[in-house]
């Protein structure tokens, strides 16, 4: 048995519940983990609030909150190949499994082992956020000293691609409100705040025939005010937003494979990513880190901290 936090219907924040759930039964390409930390990602209140019902709305209730965790594998489904009972790992959960408890079911091909000296809070961060701007950035494969804005730096997403675009050489420029500013420059980003009359007229000042790519972290009006921005429709990606296509832009291609983890956990263990996390807590706060992130201004990553 552990403790998770879950809900029996959709709706907002009031239809969540902690409750105790017996652990789960890994199925055989799954497998059973003790969670050490669980990310906190946006996904999470659109899956409980019923806004991708092609995701989860045939699953049965309660659904536990949280796609991405990392700890220690207790059981292995039969048809997994490559991981053990007792290897530390990170992964995505079964949707509805989630990872809000203190253990849970994650995906075999999806979960890949991690490095001894890459703490558990780091390793949740991997599976959701991190992976997406390693995707996306694959995705533009811009050349060195190209240039890159990045629409939303200042959360999960938008903090990792800053820094693994500057590590490819990337001039990096992104937007976000004025408190972020330092947690911008820190990645080496020019910071343009959204909030200014003219931040439009920065940005084309900083790119006059317009930017190699566009990454939008953002959406709606606010993807719409920067798309014209991109050199070229084909260069605008949005990693949230599917309207982006009406544009004549694209969605990232997401991988979601064991391959992609090792890539970003061996970037975090040496130092060449960060992700940020700028707020830890226990599991029987988790809800109050889920509605920071269901304000839309959480900065970076906050993470569930099973040891809290
Ligand atoms: N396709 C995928 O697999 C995938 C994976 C991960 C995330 N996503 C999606 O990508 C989006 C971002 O995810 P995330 O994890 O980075 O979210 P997050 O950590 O919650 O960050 C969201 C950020 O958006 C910023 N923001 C809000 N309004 C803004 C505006 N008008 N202009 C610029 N920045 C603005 C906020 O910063 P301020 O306080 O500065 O406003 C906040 O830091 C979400 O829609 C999420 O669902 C998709």
């Amino acid at each position: 048995m552990s403790t998770a936090l879950g809900y029996w219907t959709f709706g907002g924040a009031e239809v969540q519940e902690f409750f105790e759930r017996p652990d789960p039964v890994p199925g055989p390409h799954e497998v059973l983990i003790r969670v050490e930390a669980a990310g906190v990602n946006p996904l999470d209140h659109h899956l409980r609030s019923g806004h991708v019902l092609e995701l989860n709305g045939e699953l049965p209730f309660p659904q536990v909150l949280g796609m991405e965790a990392a700890g220690t594998i207790i059981t292995v489904g039969a048809d997994v190949t490559g991981l053990a009972a007792g290897d530390r790992v990170t992964g995505f959960a079964l949707t509805g499994a989630g990872t809000y408890a203190g253990t849970t079911l994650l995906l075999g091909a999806s979960t890949a082992r991690i490095p001894d000296a890459l703490p558990a809070t780091w390793a949740a961060t991997i599976p959701v956020a991190s992976t997406t701007a390693l995707d996306v950035l694959d995705q533009v494969a811009l050349p060195d000293g190209a240039s890159l804005l990045i629409n939303g730096i200042g959360g999960g997403v938008g903090l990792a691609l800053a820094q693994l675009a500057r590590n490819r050489g990337l001039a990096v420029i992104g937007t976000a409100s004025s408190a972020k500013r330092d947690l911008v420059a820190a990645t080496g980003a020019k910071f343009v705040d959204y909030a200014s009359t003219d931040a439009i007229a920065q940005l084309q000042a900083l790119a006059p025939h317009g930017f190699d790519a566009v990454v939008d972290a953002v959406g709606g009006d606010s993807l719409r005010a920067v798309a014209d921005l991109a050199k070229t429709p084909e260069t605008l990606v949005s990693v949230g937003d599917p309207s982006v296509t009406d544009l004549g832009g694209v969605t990232v291609h997401r991988r979601l494979d064991r391959k992609v983890l090792e890539r970003v956990a061996d970037l975090m263990a040496s130092g060449q990513l960060d992700p940020n996390i700028t707020a830890t807590y226990p599991l029987r706060r988790a809800d109050e880190a889920l509605a920071l992130v269901e304000s839309r201004h959480a900065s970076g990553k906050l993470v569930i901290d099973m040891t809290l």
